[in-house]
This record gives C-alpha cells, sequence and structure tokens, in this order.
C-alpha cells in the first residue's frame, strides 16, 4: 500500500520532507503544500524553492496547485515537467474562507458545472505531467458527493485524494467512510484514503473495511506520530533518540533559513501534535526558551 505524506502549508517544507526520510522513512510520495496560481504566473521565492529538484533530492514528490483558471494551470504542468517531475496535484479542497470565496479550492465544489467545464479545457490538450486531485466531499453537504463523483470519474486523473469531509466539517467531527465506499464504487481512478489516520490500527482497519484500497493520505497523524508509516509497515516506534533528532534537525534547519525566533515558533507549533490535549505539556512547551527545552517538554530526557 503506497503511502503519501499530505501537503501541510506552513508545516511540510523540504527541511521536514528531509528529515523525515532519513530519520523515519515508510513515505512513498510526500505532497507539497499547495502554489497559489496568479495571472502572471509568477511563484513566490519560497514556492520555487519548495519545489526545486535541489530541495527535494531523493525524494518523490508531488507539487500541488490552486487555481480555477485552466489556463494558469496547464502554464504550471508545463513548469512541473521542466523541474523533472511527472505528476502533480489539484487542490480542490482546500477550505479556508479566503480560497474558497474566489472560487478556488472547495470553492469548486460549490459549482459542479463550472468544475466539470475547468476539467473539460484542462483535458482538451495533452497534458506534460499526470494529474491528480486532491478534494473533500462535498461544500455544504455530503450529499453532493454523487454529483462531485460523475465528474472526476469522467477524466484519467492519476489518483484522486479524498479528505473525507465536507468544506464545512473543516478539520473535525467524524470522516465519512461510506463516501470512500462509494468512490470505489464509481470507478474513479484510484481513490486515496484521506483523513484521522492516527494510528497503524486505523490503517489496519481501513484495510480490513476496503480490501481494494491501494493508498492513504496522511497528515496530521505524521505529525503527531513521525514514525506512523514506518509503524505501519511493520517497523519499530519512534525512539527517544529518534524523536530528539528530528526536533533537533528541524529546528537547526529552521534557524538556517529564517531566524532562531522564526524556528522556535515553528517547533512549537509543531511540537503540540504530540501531546494533543496534554495541558501540562502544552504548558511546559509555551513556556520553553530553546530547543532543549522544547523536547524536554515533549519527549523527556
Ligand atoms: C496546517 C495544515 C495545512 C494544510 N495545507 C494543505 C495544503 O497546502 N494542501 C492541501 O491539499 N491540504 C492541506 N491541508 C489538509 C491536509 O493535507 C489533510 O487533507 C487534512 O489534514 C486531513 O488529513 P489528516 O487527518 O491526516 O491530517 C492542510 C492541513 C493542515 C492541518
Amino acid at each position: 500500500m503506497k503511502i503519501y505524506f499530505a501537503p501541510m502549508e506552513g508545516v511540510t517544507d523540504g527541511i521536514l520532507r528531509q528529515a523525515h526520510a532519513r530519520i523515519f522513512g515508510g513515505i512513498d510520495v510526500y505532497c507539497l503544500p499547495f502554489h497559489k496560481l496568479n495571472q502572471t504566473l509568477s511563484l513566490l521565492t519560497r514556492e520555487k524553492r519548495d519545489i526545486s529538484p535541489e530541495e527535494n533530492e531523493g525524494l518523490d514528490i508531488l507539487p500541488q496547485a490552486l487555481t480555477r483558471d485552466p489556463e494558469q494551470l496547464s502554464a504550471w504542468l508545463y513548469y512541473v515537467s521542466e523541474c523533472g517531475y511527472a505528476c502533480a496535484d489539484l487542490n480542490i479542497g482546500c477550505p479556508s474562507p479566503t480560497v474558497t470565496k474566489r472560487g478556488r479550492g472547495s470553492g469548486m465544489l460549490r459549482d459542479p458545472d463550472g468544475l466539470r467545464s475547468f476539467m473539460d479545457r484542462v483535458f482538451s490538450n495533452t497534458l506534460p505531467v499526470s494529474l491528480s486531485v486532491k478534494t473533500r466531499i462535498g461544500y455544504d453537504s455530503a450529499e453532493e458527493w454523487p454529483g462531485i463523483l460523475d465528474i472526476l470519474a469522467d477524466y484519467p486523473l492519476a489518483h484522486v485524494a479524498i479528505h473525507l469531509r465536507t468544506m464545512r466539517e473543516q478539520y473535525t467531527g467524524s470522516t465519512h467512510p461510506e463516501a470512500f465506499e462509494l468512490a470505489l464504487q464509481r470507478g474513479v481512478s484510484h481513490p486515496v484514503w484521506n483523513g484521522d489516520l492516527r494510528t497503524a490500527e486505523d490503517v489496519s482497519e481501513i484495510r480490513e473495511r476496503f480490501p481494494a484500497v491501494e493508498a492513504v493520505m496522511i497528515g496530521r497523524g505524521l505529525l503527531a506520530d513521525p514514525a506512523l508509516a514506518r509503524r505501519i509497515r511493520g517497523g519499530p516506534e519512534a525512539s527517544r533518540e529518534e524523536l530528539w533528532t528530528w526536533y533537533t534537525t528541524l529546528y537547526e534547519g529552521w534557524r538556517e533559513r529564517f531566524d532562531a525566533t522564526i524556528a522556535l515558533g515553528r517547533i512549537k507549533k509543531l511540537m503540540e501534535w504530540p501531546g494533543e490535549g496534554d495541558i501540562r505539556k502544552k504548558r511546559l512547551l509555551r513556556r520553553a526558551m530553546d530547543i532543549e527545552e522544547c523536547v524536554r517538554a515533549v519527549v523527556g530526557d
């Protein structure tokens, strides 16, 4: 079974991807957070760095775009191809109001006719790389899902990663496993389960319920337990030593790239995941003045 590391803007940059692959592994494909496309087709410096082959040496990556303009997407796909990659992803799932109010991300799910004509235009030309999508199962309600699937099933997508929630549901509340079943039944290309996989047992349950599942995509579960993919493959859990190496490597990488204050802020945000709900750990982390104190608060000595 293939395991994708989900894209997480502001978290899963090249420093994290490289450190993760080196220390824990178990991931087949690291997904890049979205490039927000615009009319001038200019990318931010950080977006260019994030997709560059140097930043991703030795990794299989999947770049991602956020746009509702087929011409912008086509031009970007050529850029992805020039960078040397074979596949790219379109984000039609982002629930952020700043994105959806412009009809992008999951805003595209709100307008099925618009989504179909977008896809028609994209696939009317031969694409330089294969295209996948990352979607949610509706904007307001899961009742929209069969209609969305009818559209997605009509195009030769490399895969369809499905965060099994609607836009309204954001990131909480239970996922909708029956929507995954429907995706399998409707013959959409290679559906990928995404949402709330936190333990190796969660993945075993999915595989038992859906023996046809070929791939899963994991986001927050890997922030909470960076050894999760390795454990899913039968490997050991993260040792204390590995966790020390993980956090200090990330801190050092971010300190060199940004500065000490930004690096400490980023690492504290990341370290809230393993201690989710643990108020004492959270308080210790908030008070920590340097990386050693942070790691001690979360991992122990
Ligand atoms: C901080 C954060 C940033 C995210 N950024 C992106 C993004 O750039 N592109 C995207 O498709 N999804 C993004 N997501 C959604 C995740 O990729 C994933 O679909 C979601 O967290 C559900 O999976 P999980 O339960 O395994 O975390 C983001 C999620 C979080 C928490």
